[in-house]
């Protein structure tokens, strides 16, 4: 049910309507906020601000929610693979056999690169973070398919299936060239996980060995990644798609936006903060007090988050995965006793309780890539190929809706009002 609601700005009433969503959140709609009052909404990082109405993904923070299409992640993350996860995401239902045979059949089609891309892998310099070499290179695709600038809606099953499949490729790639490795093509006859697997660890003439257990924690952790709804790198992608840019354009900008510590790149954060704290001999107390002081400006990494408020629930099944992998690997990681003394002793804590701090997605996720032999500057690649589908579904949803405007925020001005040039002896 949709209503309004009475405003008073500088003592005059306004009435503006509200929107409800399907999951009860209410909307005040601003759109006429300017015109009738000359005020806007000021609302910096955005905590309270809607910049779309969206039918993808729904999280309620303070619940500990998150549903993909109305379906619940844990719910996805048992039954489900990342793949028909994708398809759920993109076109709005999972895929009936047909459906998802053609969907596969069509990232299949679409692994290869062009051949002359690999020589731009040449140009990048051997210290490259992937996450520049993966941003670029999906912008660099973008060129070989010139029909992607003006893409008409019937191509979009065809681009959204070729970046798919295509970032895991340049991923792959990006990996084997900081090691100066030799390029591993994908096989048509592997799925889409064990493929990226394959490209990562084979060599010429030696297939590497495709452990079950290791393909469905990895395809796990894609689809855990896989959305999660106006966080920044997917707002940034809507943004870029606001401005009927192609879709790889939108996607290589998701990359750069996604590639931050406090977003994406926590995962390697995480790691390297693990790290530290181990080659310290710390059991994680010391590290805690300086977090807590602000002493030199440092933060529990892989933990807190704008909207969950309670726990991320992405966090509670990697955590589980984690401890099954590890047992399946029969490995022993000292960097997971120490994950798990500092959330016992964060969850105690006054600091992180009266914040409502809790481990994020990104707590556990390290150690099992780590389990399975991903460098650490992989990692938020391996976030940006997961977090793939859910970039490509909101740009759809951008493209479709035949209202979008171009996004274009306003600002409260606090610089120099109207001054006179002075020449430059003149000044000081
Ligand atoms: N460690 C210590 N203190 C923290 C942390 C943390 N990880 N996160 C927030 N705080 C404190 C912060 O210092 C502030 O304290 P005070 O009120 O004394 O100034 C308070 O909690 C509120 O923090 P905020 O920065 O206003 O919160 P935010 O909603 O703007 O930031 C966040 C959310 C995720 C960026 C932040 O919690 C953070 O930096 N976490 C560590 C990085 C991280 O793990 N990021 C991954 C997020 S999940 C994956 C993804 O979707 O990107």
């Amino acid at each position: 049910m949709n209503g309004t609601v009475e405003l008073i700005i500088d003592g005059k009433p306004i009435t503006l309507p509200t929107f409800l969503g399907t999951e009860g959140e209410v909307g005040i709609d601003i759109a006429t906020l300017r015109s009738k009052t000359g005020a806007i909404t000021l609302d910096p990082g955005y905590g309270n601000t809607g910049a779309c109405k969206s039918a993808i993904t729904f999280i309620d923070g303070e619940k500990g929610i998150l549903q993909y299409r109305g379906y619940d992640i844990a719910e996805l993350a048992q039954k489900s693979t990342f793949i028909e996860t994708a398809y759920l995401l993109i076109y709005g239902e999972l895929p009936n056999a047909a459906q998802l045979a053609g969907f596969s059949g069509m990232l299949t089609e679409n692994e290869m690169l062009h051949e002359d891309m690999r020589h731009h892998f040449e140009g990048f310099p051997p210290s490259a973070h992937p996450m520049a070499i993966l941003s670029s290179m999906i912008n660099a695709a973008s060129s070989y398919h010139p029909n992607l600038i003006h893409a008409r809606e019937e191509h979009f099953p065809c681009h959204a299936a070729r970046l798919i499949s295509q970032v895991r490729t340049i991923a792959a790639f990006s990996y084997r060239k900081a090691h100066g490795l030799p390029s591993i093509y994908p096989k048509t006859t592997l799925k889409y996980t064990e493929n990226f697997l394959h490209m990562m660890f084979s060599y010429p003439g030696e297939d590497c060995e495709l452990k079950p257990e290791i393909v469905k924690a990895l395809d796990l952790i894609f689809l855990l990644h896989a959305d999660h709804e106006q966080n920044c790198s997917t707002s940034t992608v809507r943004m870029v798609a606001s401005s009927r840019a192609n879709l790889f354009a939108s996607a290589s900008a998701g990359v750069c936006a996604l590639w931050g510590p406090l977003h994406g790149g926590a995962n390697q954060a995480v790691l390297e903060m693990l790290e530290e704290i181990h080659k310290e001999g710390d059991d994680g107390t010391k590290f805690l007090n300086e977090v807590k002081n602000k002493t030199g400006n440092r933060r529990l990494m892989g933990f807190g988050h704008r909207v969950y408020k309670n726990f991320d629930p992405r966090a509670v099944i990697i955590k589980e995965q984690c401890d099954k992998v590890l047992g399946q690997l029969h490995k022993s990681d000292p960097l997971l006793d120490i994950a798990k003394k500092l959330e016992e002793i964060a969850l105690h804590d006054e600091y992180f309780v009266s914040r409502k701090l809790y481990p994020n997605v990104d707590f556990y996720s390290g150690i099992i890539m780590r389990a399975i032999g991903i460098p650490v500057d992989m990692f938020t690649v391996l976030f940006a190929i997961g977090r793939m589908p859910g970039w490509v579904a909101n740009f759809k949803e951008v493209m479709d809706d035949r209202d979008s405007r171009i996004s274009r925020p306003r600002q409260i001005y606090t610089g120099a009002t109207l001054r006179s040039y002075k020449p430059l002896a003149e000044r000081a």
